[in-house]
């Protein structure tokens, strides 16, 4: 059998600290500590304790080329070589009749990362800081300034000040224009109208302005591959790209059932995905933005979801490939809100979602779709019960 490293693994030393009461009553030193190593594979997706000597493998066996498992096991012992296996830290090359499951499994794992070209630390970052089953702080106050400020005192000035006060260049005001009323009554919603449902036309404005592409244009006047197509939509996208798919949450839109759908950004259509009940669409929402109920009840949620494969098509294993497709979710969330103002409804995104719930829900693999982020809109409530900066309110509550 030939073997060789998962493509990425990046170790960890943890410590523990541990509160020795017995020690605390006798009023010495009561916090002991102790340090672990953890094993970080984004194939694997949860964190896996090694021994030191599992570590010291790890650190001789390449990622890139297959070795004979026998020469591993004289370097590294049988034992080793055996739980790294178990682990998914080592894959075997296969081919072995009567291989265990499990270790076709985690290689197919390794070999659907090592396909999407994937930055290191960016895969690490991504696989690692996934939610599954986190609940937001909640409280009629959001976010409690009173309880931060009371922990941490007053949070850093608003801006930075030099002391250039008789160099300042004096800045006109800005002169009116016409995106002015979109941009000024922008804001985030937290106190939606449960009730109202948005009509069709305007949910499909919403959708073919922000998500959807104006044309699909070739990437190079040479480009001779029938795929090789650049989208032109209204937000700007790293390298043209737009890998950014939208998966459309449907509770209260005019004409469509509620459902998971997949808005397809050239055809204009919603592509039906699973159908669901008003309490089970709910009830997906609530938990995909992480029980905040204020954005729960919205009519329409959008998530973001980067088939990350197109970006790192061409920015492979690019250092700042990953943090492009958090600006184009950046970028296309603000579009939807500047287009919900226009329309006389009210928008929000949320960062604090529980990921793995959205990926279960859609069937999405996390190393080929990056869930960024959810954004959705509605009609808002007339009362407000949560924290928001409505325009002619900017006090908040
Ligand atoms: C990336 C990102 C993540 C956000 N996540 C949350 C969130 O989890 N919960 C929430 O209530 N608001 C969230 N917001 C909204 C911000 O709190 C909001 O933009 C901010 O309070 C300013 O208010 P405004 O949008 O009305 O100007 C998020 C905004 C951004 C840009």
């Amino acid at each position: 059998m030939l073997l060789r490293r998962c493509a990425i693994l990046y170790i960890e030393p943890r410590d523990d600290l541990q509160l020795d009461l017995r020690v605390l009553f006798s009023g010495t030193n009561a916090l002991d500590s102790s340090v672990r190593w953890v094993a970080l594979a984004p194939h694997i997706g949860r964190e896996l304790d090694i021994s030191d000597d599992e570590m010291l493998a790890l650190g001789k066996i390449g990622a890139a080329l297959w070795v004979e498992r026998a020469d591993c096991e004289q370097r590294h012992s049988k034992e080793v070589i055996a739980r790294l296996l178990e682990l998914g830290l080592l894959i075997a090359n296969g081919g072995e009749a009567g291989e265990p499951k499990q270790l076709a499994a985690t290689r197919d794992r390794d070999e659907a990362l090592r396909a999407q070209h994937w930055h290191s630390l960016a895969a690490l970052t991504h696989t690692f800081t996934r939610w599954e089953d986190v609940c937001a702080e909640t409280g009629t106050r959001f976010p409690s300034f009173d309880l931060l400020q009371a922990e941490y005192g007053p949070p850093p000035p608003t801006t930075l000040e030099f002391d250039t006060a008789d160099d300042n260049v004096v800045l006109p005001a800005a002169a009116e224009g016409p995106l002015d009323s979109a941009l000024l009554n922008r804001y985030t919603c937290r106190n939606f109208d449960p009730e109202a449902s948005l009509p069709l036309a305007l949910a499909a404005r919403l959708l073919q302005r922000t998500f959807g592409a104006q044309e699909q244009r070739l990437m190079s006047p040479t480009a001779s591959a029938p795929g090789a197509m650049a989208l032109k939509k209204t937000s700007p996208s790293g390298g043209s790209l737009h890998p950014m798919e939208a998966y459309v949450l449907v509770q209260r839109v005019d004409g469509v059932k509620p459902g998971l759908y997949h808005y397809h950004p050239v055809r204009h259509v919603l592509q039906p995905l699973r159908m669901l009940e008003a309490e089970q669409a709910y009830q997906l929402a609530f938990d995909a933005v992480a029980n905040q109920h204020w954005f729960a009840n919205a009519p329409m949620l959008v998530v973001m979801a980067a088939r990350v494969e197109r970006n790192f098509w061409k920015y492979r294993k690019h250092a700042k490939s990953y943090r492009a497709l958090t600006l184009d979710a950046g970028h296309l969330s603000q579009t939807f809100y500047l287009l919900a103002a226009e329309a006389g409804v009210s928008a929000f995104i949320t960062a604090a979602i529980n990921e793995i719930k959205v990926e279960q829900a859609l069937d999405l693999d996390p190393l080929k779709h990056a869930v960024i982020a959810i954004c959705g809109c509605g009609f808002a409530a007339a009362e407000k019960t949560m924290v928001e900066f409505r325009q002619g309110d900017l006090t908040g509550w």
